[in-house]
């Protein structure tokens, strides 16, 4: 079976421990691996702008002693002359061994592995996932850590567009992990994410408002969602009054910074309420003297340029990671080595008599060449299996 990575889902925890444990293999001699996949040609198409993630890629490849071809701007792609992607894809697929592919469109990655006869890696697909900065992210936290198992993490800023927390929050749960969501505004972890976390075992989530940290959040009464496992889980109130997290009381492993995805948000979606710089006054707070800080880049202006000689900022250590990382998928994608498998969740049944009604979504902005594909696993709604938003019965 070819090995495609479109969702982190598509990975086990044993892959992705030991995709790492690969990863630590190739840091230690990053220039002794030119023979591991000679003549093997990796398509890099990325239809976004990028550069930490193609180049990280690219790199990768070479020092693989692969080689590379790259179609890295929008508008001097055939896509630009209303190419649909499904086309752009059997060609590029008839070209190469291996496509990695960025797409403005949700669910991108998946109709690109499904019409492609080589393996296609999933280099962030609309405000859907992005599994390879997952993969450097936990890679990142474990060498960071130590440890990957039941970590204490806040993801902060926007964690509705901003795909990378997608990926992470799913990865995280599968390995213990208490999940803080602080979001920016409105701009919170969308049901997809949730509703699928939430169906793990031993999972649940409690809204809670952290009432502590005015000094930090400069306001009072910061919303946040707590997701993880229920056992170290507050009760629910039965009064239905509000639930405090006492955060000064906690120790956070990492907090996850996002950047505002200005370039997604149309006119019905706003920032909101702004959170504050993440700056030294913030990381002085108890809960955050021991944390290090993550962030997928590129920075905005979310983490103020007095953190970098901090050595709890981890960010610029974490993007140098990506390139053994993704080193290590594509040897695994390439088939160059064997891992352990193992699936992670069921596969959903398909159900008839629904569409997707996401403009996001490619099944959607590309409804002629795409079929309609709406999926249902056991306690959920049918569901878009492109984008993962709920579909409405037609
Ligand atoms: C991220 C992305 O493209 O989703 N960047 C990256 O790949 N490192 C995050 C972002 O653009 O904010």
């Amino acid at each position: 079976m070819k090995r495609d990575l479109v969702t982190i889902d598509d990975v086990s925890d044993e892959t992705l421990l030991s995709l790492m444990d690969l990863a630590d293999k190739i840091r230690k001699n990053l220039r002794g691996h030119a023979a591991d996949l000679p003549g093997f040609l990796m398509g890099s198409l990325f239809l976004e702008p990028s550069t930490r993630t193609r180049l990280s890629f690219e790199t990768a490849m070479l020092r693989l002693g692969g080689r590379v071809i790259t179609s890295s701007d929008p508008l001097t792609s055939s896509s630009s002359k209303g190419e649909t992607l499904l086309d752009t894809i059997r060609i590029v697929d008839s070209y190469v061994d291996l496509l990695v592919l960025r797409h403005p469109a949700a669910g991108a990655a998946r109709l690109a592995a499904r019409a492609a006869r080589g393996p296609v890696i999933n280099a962030g697909d609309g405000s859907h996932e992005h599994p390879t900065q997952t993969l450097c992210d936990l890679y990142a936290l474990r060498c960071e850590r130590g440890k990957l198992r039941d970590l204490n993490v806040v993801l902060y800023g926007d964690l509705r567009f901003g795909r990378t927390t997608h990926s992470l929050a799913r990865a995280l749960i599968r390995f213990g992990a208490s999940l803080i969501a602080v979001a920016q505004g409105d701009l919170e972890l969308p049901d997809f994410v949730v509703r699928d976390l939430l169906r793990r075992p031993g999972i649940g989530a409690r809204r809670v408002v952290v009432d502590d940290m005015e000094d930090v959040f400069q306001r009072r009464d910061v919303k946040a969602l707590w997701i993880g496992p229920e056992s170290r889980l507050p009760a629910r109130p039965s009064d239905g009054r509000r639930l405090p997290l006492e955060l000064r009381d906690r120790m956070v492993d990492a907090i996850y910074v996002t950047r505002l995805q200005k370039e997604r948000m149309s006119g019905a979606a706003t920032a909101g309420a702004g959170l504050p710089i993440l700056d030294h006054r913030f990381l002085q707070s108890p809960p955050f003297r021991e944390c290090v800080v993550l962030h997928p880049l590129p920075r905005v202006q979310e983490i103020a340029i007095e953190v970098d000689s901090d050595p709890r900022a981890a960010y610029f250590r974490q993007a140098a990671l990506g390139v053994p990382i993704r080193m290590a998928l594509l040897l695994w994608a390439a088939g160059a080595v064997e891992l352990p498998d193992g699936l992670v969740l069921e596969a959903p049944k398909l159900v008839p008599g629904y569409a997707c009604e996401n403009p996001g979504c490619i099944s959607v902005l590309e409804r002629g060449s795409v079929p309609q594909e709406v999926g249902l696993r056991s306690d959920d709604d049918p569901r878009c299996l492109y984008c993962e938003e709920r579909a409405r019965e037609t």
